[in-house]
């Protein structure tokens, strides 16, 4: 059955959601964009630029490519000073217990995270060492839902994507995941995660075993 696991860090493994929907919410109002919770959703696991395009076609007006640069740096420093005080205590409930429960069980282990804050966030968690593989966002060209990021892991893992199983809390990365040919594993709400293939609410709902029984015919 799976031989790795590739998680999403920003949702899955640390609340860090919250502080980016903090960050944007505030770049997006001083631009006479409204923000909620539903808009946000829409950017969970697009890369920054992709998220600021999606909020700025919302402004009503055309804006330069330095003034882009500019609006995604202040978000990212907004951003960077909501994490500062991050410690092992935002890690997600079960989320290291899932991650040590793939490492017992002998798979291989990957993060696939679009962020690049995303060494920062796992030193600051304290979890960098648990992963077999990270891989570096600034080497990805094409955000989630194109699923490089999920290949690109797979890869270095040496693993095949379709013994793959991926785990995400956004629609566009259980997309990629899907797009990638491998299992997906959403956290969250099966009536937002409707491409996944299971779906729990959280890591602490994380059972390797009954993954890896799932009939292979059930998965890609
Ligand atoms: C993803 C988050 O993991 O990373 C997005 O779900 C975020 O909300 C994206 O915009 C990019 O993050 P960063 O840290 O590179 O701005
Ligand atoms: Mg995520």
């Amino acid at each position: 059955r799976f031989k790795a696991v590739i998680f999403d860090l920003d949702g899955v493994i640390t609340d860090t959601a919250h502080y980016h929907f903090l960050a944007w919410q505030r770049m997006a109002e001083r631009q006479g964009v409204r923000f909620d919770h539903a808009f946000n959703e829409q950017l969970k696991g697009i890369d920054r630029m992709g998220s600021l395009e999606l909020i700025l076609a919302a402004a009503g007006r055309q804006y330069t490519a330095p003034e882009k640069l500019a609006l995604a740096d202040s978000k990212n420093l907004h951003y960077q000073e909501l994490i500062t005080g991050m410690t092992a205590a935002d890690l997600l409930p079960g989320a290291v217990a899932a991650l040590d429960a793939v490492r017992a069980a002998g798979l291989r282990i990957g993060l696939a995270s679009v962020s690049k804050n995303a060494f920062t966030v796992l030193d600051r968690l304290g979890i960098r060492a648990k992963f077999d593989y990270v891989v570096d966002a600034a080497l990805i060209a094409r955000g989630k839902p194109d699923p490089e990021i999920f290949l690109k892991a797979a890869s270095e893992l040496g693993v095949a994507p379709a013994d793959c199983l991926g785990v995400e809390d956004a629609v566009a990365g259980v997309a990629a995941i899907k797009a990638a040919g491998m299992f997906a594993l959403g956290i969250g709400l099966p009536q937002v995660l409707t491409q996944a293939d299971r779906v729990i609410a959280g890591l602490d709902q994380f059972d390797l075993a009954m993954l890896q029984r799932l009939p292979v015919s059930l998965q890609n």
